[in-house]
């Protein structure tokens, strides 16, 4: 996607050091970051520099192949297995992370540098998937449409295009006129500074919305459409994504609004047999108690803005039971949130 007129992915890698869009920068600053090691690149999947399902996928799949090439000759298996390990350890929930680990810690068992080519061919899928499922979403968005989203799933979460609002985009781009309400998903607000962001650059009207304000504008009929991006999708279809989204999906069914998920099928899971199996992401309650932004003389401050001395939960992602989702918008098409129906998705060719 453009950035002022210049194209730039989310994430990728040149030899063997990755660069990323400094997220947590974002949208006070553009900055691209450097992981000049595997160990770098850890540190950018947990402090969320880099952050959303696919672009974490892809770091992960860069940081193995970092790992591969790090590796000593001899005791070069162990090296593999200890870093497939510490990526694995970075983020619980996006599925995606576990699987570009995976194929590509296979690829590295032959040589570092086919683990390389694989990470590299991964980062590369997933924003050729990421535009597949812009064309299958474009179908369900009319003309004149008001369309809810929550979190960030657009290019920022992948290497390009994004799941939710890939579809937007591209309904945008061919001449629908489509507003998107983006909600802030506190407490990271990554709807309110990286959506609206993203949104923004390419020009689509939107407004943010209060968290705990789309169920009213459900009411109001003013909610024609949502689409969601996830984490991980287990193999009955329920599906973790962003903490706020089960509010939302239980909304939209009461208010007749279909409520769409869009992930490629490297989100999805078929090990997980449903949400209860899906390891749910804790963090730190100082995201909840504080929040950050620039002063007027654009210097990045951190204040409390609860009660001192009170503590704070802090999930950072809940899980939507099947029956509240209409469809999945994947890369092969859209498909029920059923398990007959995601057996046969993952059982076709790549
Ligand atoms: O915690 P994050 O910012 O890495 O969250 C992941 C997400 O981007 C959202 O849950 C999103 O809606 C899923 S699609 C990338």
């Amino acid at each position: 996607m453009k950035v002022d007129g210049v194209h730039y992915q989310t994430v990728w890698m040149e030899g063997t050091t990755v660069f990323f869009i400094e997220q947590n920068l974002l949208p006070f600053q553009f900055k691209i970051g450097e992981a000049a090691t595997c160990a770098d690149s850890c540190h950018a999947i947990r402090t969320m520099m880099v952050r959303g399902a696919g672009a974490i996928g892809a770091i992960a799949g860069f940081a193995m192949a970092q790992a591969a090439h790090e590796a000593p000759v001899s005791g070069y298996h162990a090296a593999l297995e200890t870093a497939r390990l510490r990526i694995g350890s970075t983020r619980p929930t996006a599925r995606n992370l576990f699987h570009a680990v995976e194929k590509v810690h296979a690829a590295a068992l032959g040589s570092p540098a086919e683990a390389s080519e694989e990470a590299l061919r991964l980062a590369a899928k997933d924003a050729s998937d990421s535009l597949s499922i812009g064309e299958f979403g474009n179908a369900l968005v009319c003309d004149g449409m008001n369309i809810e989203t929550h979190c960030n799933a657009g290019w920022l979460a992948f290497v390009d295009y994004g799941t939710a609002l890939a579809p937007i985009y591209l309904a945008h781009s061919r001449g629908k006129k489509v507003f998107v309400y983006a909600d802030e998903t506190r407490p990271r607000s990554q709807g309110a500074r990286l959506t609206a962001w993203e949104l923004r650059q390419a020009g689509v009207p939107h407004t943010i919305l209060p968290d705990n304000a789309g169920a009213y504008l459900m009411s109001l009929g003013k909610i024609d459409l949502m689409i969601v991006g996830a984490d991980r999708v287990a193999a009955n279809g329920d599906v973790a994504n962003k903490i706020g989204t089960l509010e939302k999906a239980i909304a939209a069914k009461e208010y007749g609004i279909p409520f769409y998920v869009a992930a490629p099928t490297s989100t999805f899971d078929r090990d997980c047999p449903d949400g209860k199996h899906i390891p749910i992401e804790e963090r730190d309650a100082d995201e909840v108690l504080y929040q950050e932004g620039p002063t007027r003389d654009g210097r990045m401050e951190r204040i409390l803005v609860c009660s001192p001395g009170s503590s704070a939960f802090n999930p950072a992602f809940d899980v939507t039971p099947a029956k509240f989702i209409t469809g999945i918008i994947t890369e092969k098409g859209i498909i029920s949130p059923d398990r007959p129906s995601i057996r046969q998705l993952l059982n076709q060719n790549p």
